[in-house]
């Protein structure tokens, strides 16, 4: 059977799975890990631990049509500024949960688009949150900026405070399609903000990307990934588009009729990879790519690639502390998610000074199964020895979980020092196989699609 048969065979081209950025994926999380859990496990994390802290500012002066993030529009600055007082609120009360001597290895500003701060609003931010977070010597600063939103003078700010990773938002530079996404962006408002940041000296610049998205082709891709090409990004994520309507209602501006089908997106997404390849980028997980250099790609060869909501990471903090509406926090022993309701998350800061929701509390045999999924979506492999080392209580199911993937998979894995790992040409399998190993997507929910 030829290669594109074996994929449909493991329904590559049907298949709705999780992205697995989290396990249990975050639609599985409930009420009764809320804000005591977060309470709880805030006050357990060690003191004089290394803490990673995402700040979630859920505000755009456009919404692209595309966009799943969690976000709403407006045109002023005042709910903003309201949002950010609220934040400081919540960054006090957290840290006077934690117990002292709690430093900060990594701080990411996502959203939503953090740069729609005026830079006077985004200095009190960054002031508050460092006079409350002492940072790491080693602190990795990134921020997701929209350069159709991003003014000289916040960038200046960010730069003041010691941003050196800039997540750039480009998804597309076709015209046709941005048209019908709702995101027009020249390459020189791109250009600008690349060249602002390498102008003050830093060397992480990301750009984001989407295939699989309405009118694309290989061709205009391609052409996109020239463009792309010419800036040089140190790192790229290049996600699948995720159309989900029925979740994030704003896509149903987007036309299904001009989306390329399942097999036109596995053609996108191995054309990105062997123009981006050639290029000299190396491949990271299942749509990351960086420079031999830079620390993803280190990361990645020394096996130390992890994933969390961001995507893949090389972070290892104690733990991941959300900010903000929506934001999800990762602890030893379980996730806790914020009022997602902004207006909810104002309240309930005010009230409280803090926002948890709702979340999961892991069991052993959860923390196995999430181990088994980080391994395959970061290595592409079922380190068995790896997982016997750390349940080694468990060594029968993980015996019965490698036989059971060779039988599922018969040729999708080969035999390897240690365990199983997965043939490169089926790598695009991993969300499927790591499904079959995930107790929770039996009960079957919509995701977005495996490719
Ligand atoms: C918070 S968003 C964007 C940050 C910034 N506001 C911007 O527009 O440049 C982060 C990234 O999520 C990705 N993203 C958003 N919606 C998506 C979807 N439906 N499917 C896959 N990726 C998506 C996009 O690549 C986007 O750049
Ligand atoms: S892609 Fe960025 S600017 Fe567009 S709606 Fe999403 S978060 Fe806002």
């Amino acid at each position: 059977m030829e290669k594109i048969d074996r994929l449909r065979h493991y329904g590559l081209f049907d298949a709705q799975v999780p992205r697995y950025t989290s396990y249990p994926p975050a639609n599985h999380f409930a009420p009764d890990a809320g804000q005591v859990q977060q309470l709880n496990w805030l006050r357990a994390v060690p003191g004089a631990a290394v803490v990673s802290i995402y700040i979630h500012i859920p505000f755009c002066r456009r919404l692209c049509w595309f966009c799943a993030c969690r976000t709403q529009g407006t045109k002023t600055r005042r709910p903003v500024d309201d949002y950010v007082d609220v934040l400081r609120k919540e960054i006090a009360s957290v840290r006077a949960t934690l117990p002292a001597g709690i430093r900060m290895g990594r701080l990411h500003l996502g959203g939503g688009t953090p740069t729609i701060l005026s830079a006077r609003t985004m200095q009190r931010l960054l002031e508050t949150l460092f006079a409350n977070f002492k940072p790491a010597e080693t602190l990795e600063f990134s921020v997701e900026i929209d350069p159709t939103d991003a003014s000289d003078s916040v960038l200046k700010t960010l730069l003041a405070f010691g941003m050196n990773r800039a997540s750039i938002g480009v998804q597309d530079f076709t015209q046709k399609v941005q048209a019908a996404i709702g995101r027009a962006q020249s390459l020189e408002q791109t250009r600008r903000v690349v060249d602002i940041v390498r102008g003050a000296g830093i060397g992480g610049v990301n750009f984001d990307l989407l295939y699989g998205l309405p009118h694309q082709t290989t061709e205009s891709f391609a052409q996109t990934l020239r463009h792309v090409g010419d800036l040089r990004p140190d790192r790229l994520a290049i996600y699948g588009y995720a159309h989900v309507p029925w979740i994030s209602k704003r896509q149903m501006l987007i036309r299904t009729e001009d989306l390329p089908d399942n097999e036109a997106r596995l053609g996108l997404a191995e054309m990105t990879r062997d123009v981006l390849c050639d290029r000299g980028y190396e491949a990271i997980g299942i749509d990351h790519f960086a420079m031999p250099d830079d620390p993803l790609a280190i990361a990645a060869r020394e096996g130390r690639l992890r994933r969390n909501f961001q995507g893949y990471t090389d972070d290892r903090c104690a733990a991941l502390i959300g900010l903000g509406a929506s934001s999800i926090s990762r602890f030893p022993h379980g996730y806790v998610q914020n009022q997602p309701a902004t207006s909810t998350y104002l309240r309930r800061i005010e009230t409280t000074g803090l926002a948890g929701r709702r979340g999961y509390v892991m069991t052993d045999h959860d923390q196995l199964v999430a181990m088994m999924i980080e391994d395959l979506m970061c290595r592409f492999a079922f380190r068995e020895d790896a997982l016997r080392e750390k349940f080694p209580k468990s060594e029968a199911l993980i015996r019965r979980t490698a036989v059971s993937l060779m039988s599922r998979f018969p040729d999708v894995f080969f035999i390897s020092r240690g365990g199983l790992k997965m043939q490169p040409e089926f790598r695009q399998l991993v969300r499927i196989v790591a499904s079959f190993i995930d107790g929770f997507a039996q009960a079957g929910s919509s995701h977005s699609s495996a490719i």
